[in-house]
């Protein structure tokens, strides 16, 4: 989503800020723009589109800027115009600004200025707290900024400039994430710090509602009563990383084929074969804090929400835990019922999704212990946990997200693990159980080996414009995985179904238009799931089956069959989701689809 990046320093702040823009790409946006204060006046450049249409924009304009705030837009209030795009100006063009989030009471705000005269350009909420700002200005840019903060309902990171103070960019952060980089003699302002931690390492992540003012050889940090606070900075220990798609045509496509290294690095170190169990060297609860866990709740979004469901069977199965996986966006409003022996997972990619970390801030304040399963080393979950397992999937590019979701399985398969021992499983099950989880690495390269025939067959349906996707048991949020992935990237209507559940209803959409995808690697449920799919069968439906080696049932029913290799019942899921990822990656590339940048999506969902 939104991503803001400033410079201010003696070097060249477009080229800067342009590259910066360049590595926040990847949230997902729509259009671009850049401010910059030039002979004591604020100039500016926004484009519609890809940030190489604002890269030739400013070129031509031969900015020399040393202090600049830049935006990538993704729309909310308002659509994808140059307009709407930010940077957004006071009445009378002294201040800009660029702004990540949602200001819930702009309407209400937007008349009362409107009453006043005051004249908009743009449908934004941001276009709002500019022109608030500039109203209150009266000389003084930071007693306008604290007396418009008040008025703002919603979530915010901001970051401003004004023509009368050109050595400074005021940056504010309320529930949204902003960072600031501390150089010599120059500092960086970002959503996210791998967007400058080839330039500094040592960060000041600002909390709720705190406002920076950042000037090239000094940074101060106020609360909300305006009263200077003490930041310690922190170094990040993150590689710069720059990213490739090395041969690959798509990151997506490079992050599929990362995975066998994904899952290599979420299990190393974090086993002991000899007693068949997991030990994570970042978890910070006790053993007795985990004996006593008599409810686990996970949270999630999306994929992520996926991978928690997938969890969630596996903990109550192993561990003999009670477990909820609930959406967080759902659960966030539903006032929940926190007992003392609950642990609360939240799993997260990017660690900046609003509604887990929303959820998250809920379950605090009514005294939950919160384990993160996070990517993003500084990300706001990461500070919001009490402790982090960390993915160690690399940065995911690619808008949709592939190995993320299978780092974030085998890490809560190594939790599951972990409590399963500490209660009732026996070393030999733990140790059969951490074989195979050693062994997905190779069988997740084998499936990327078969690549061409899951081409293959992708080219056959690419055409079909309605999808199931059907499994049972863990093969049920595989399923729900499967078909997101064709939704957001090939644009395809897909329904992922407990496939007991068809029946029930939507078996009436079964016809010879819409091709049922069906993953068979459950063994617990496999004669149930072929009896489901003779049903299909028999109301005309087309079935690819996703099917284990060796599966000799699913051969009379299915029209095309992609092996996977053999696995226990709980990870599974694994070498199926590997499959459905490479048929919407063919599928999508076959229909022309922007892959690594869908449509309308963002990579960093930061509003609600
Ligand atoms: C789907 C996808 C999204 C994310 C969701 C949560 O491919 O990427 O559904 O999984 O927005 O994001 P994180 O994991 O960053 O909280």
């Amino acid at each position: 989503m939104c991503g803001i990046f400033g410079y201010i320093g003696s070097r060249d702040a477009v080229k800067i800020a342009i590259n910066g823009l360049k590595k926040l790409e990847y949230r997902g946006y729509d259009s671009a723009g850049i401010a910059g204060i030039k002979d004591g006046k604020i100039v500016s450049a926004k484009e519609l589109g890809k940030i190489t249409a604002l890269e030739k924009e400013v070129a031509k304009m031969n900015l020399d800027l040393h202090v600049a705030i830049s935006q990538t837009r993704w729309a909310t209030h308002g659509k994808p115009s140059k307009i709407n795009a930010h940077p957004h100006f006071d009445a009378t063009h002294q201040l800009a600004l660029v702004h990540n989030g949602i200001i819930e009471n702009y309407e209400a705000l937007r008349t009362s200025l409107k009453d006043k005269g005051v004249h908009f350009v743009s449908d934004t909420d941001t276009e709002v707290v500019a022109q608030l700002i500039g109203a209150h200005y009266k000389g003084d840019i930071l007693k306008a900024v604290f007396e418009t903060l008040p008025l703002l309902k919603g979530a915010y990171a901001i970051a401003l400039i004004h023509q009368d103070y050109p050595d400074q960019i005021i940056a504010i952060s309320h529930n949204a994430p902003l960072v600031i980089g501390i150089g010599e003699n120059e500092a960086f302002i970002s959503s996210d710090t791998h967007s400058f931690v080839a330039h500094t390492r040592e960060v000041v992540f600002l909390e709720n509602s705190e406002v920076a003012v950042i000037k090239a050889d000094k940074l101060e940090v106020f609360n909300t009563a305006l009263e200077q606070i003490e930041k310690k900075s922190e170094q990040l220990s993150i590689e710069a990383i720059e990213s490739s798609k090395g041969n690959y045509e798509h990151y997506t496509l490079k992050e599929i084929h990362d995975q066998p290294q994904a899952v290599r690095n979420a299990l190393s170190g974090r086993f002991l074969q000899e007693y068949g169990t997991a030990s994570f060297d970042s978890l910070n609860f006790d053993v007795n804090e985990l004996l006593n866990v008599k409810r686990i709740l996970i949270l999630a979004c999306g994929t992520s929400w996926h991978a928690g469901y997938m969890g969630a069977y596996m903990l109550e199965d192993k561990a003999r835990i009670p477990v909820q996986a609930e959406i967080a966006s759902e659960f966030r409003y539903k006032n929940p019922i926190v007992q003392n022996d609950t642990l609360v997972i939240a799993i997260s990619q990017s660690g900046e999704t609003a509604d887990t970390i929303a959820a998250v801030r809920e379950l605090k304040a009514k005294g939950a212990k919160i384990l993160a399963l996070c990517n993003v080393e500084g990300s706001t979950l990461v500070r919001e946990a009490d402790s982090t397992l960390f993915l160690r999937a690399g940065q995911e590019i690619g808008v949709c997200s592939t190995k993320a979701f299978t780092s974030q399985v085998v890490i809560l398969s190594l939790f599951t693990l972990m409590m399963a021992r500490m209660r009732h499983m026996s070393k030999q099950d733990g140790q059969e159980f951490l074989k195979a989880l050693e062994r997905l690495p190779d069988q997740i390269d084998s499936i990327l080996k078969n690549s061409a025939h899951i081409e293959a067959i992708a080219k056959k349906y690419a055409h079909y414009e309605n999808f199931f996707y059907l499994g049972r048991h863990y093969m049920y949020p595989a399923s729900l995985e499967g078909a997101l992935k064709l939704k957001e990237i090939a644009y395809i209507n897909a329904n992922g179904y407990p496939a007991g559940e068809m029946k029930h209803g939507p078996i009436a959409l079964i016809n010879e238009n819409c091709p049922t995808v069906a993953l068979c690697s459950n063994n617990l449920t496999h004669e149930k799931l072929l009896s489901n799919l003779m049903e299909v069968k028999s109301r005309n439906g087309l079935v690819i089956a996703i099917a284990e080696e060796g599966d000799k049932g699913i051969e009379k029913i299915a029209d095309e069959i992609i092996r996977v290799p053999a696995t226990i019942d709980e990870l599974a899921c694994i070498p199926a989701v590997v499959v459905t990822q490479l048929l919407a990656y063919f599928i999508a590339k076959e229909r022309g689809a922007d892959i690594d940048q869908p449509r309308n999506l963002a990579k960093a969902v930061t509003v609600e």
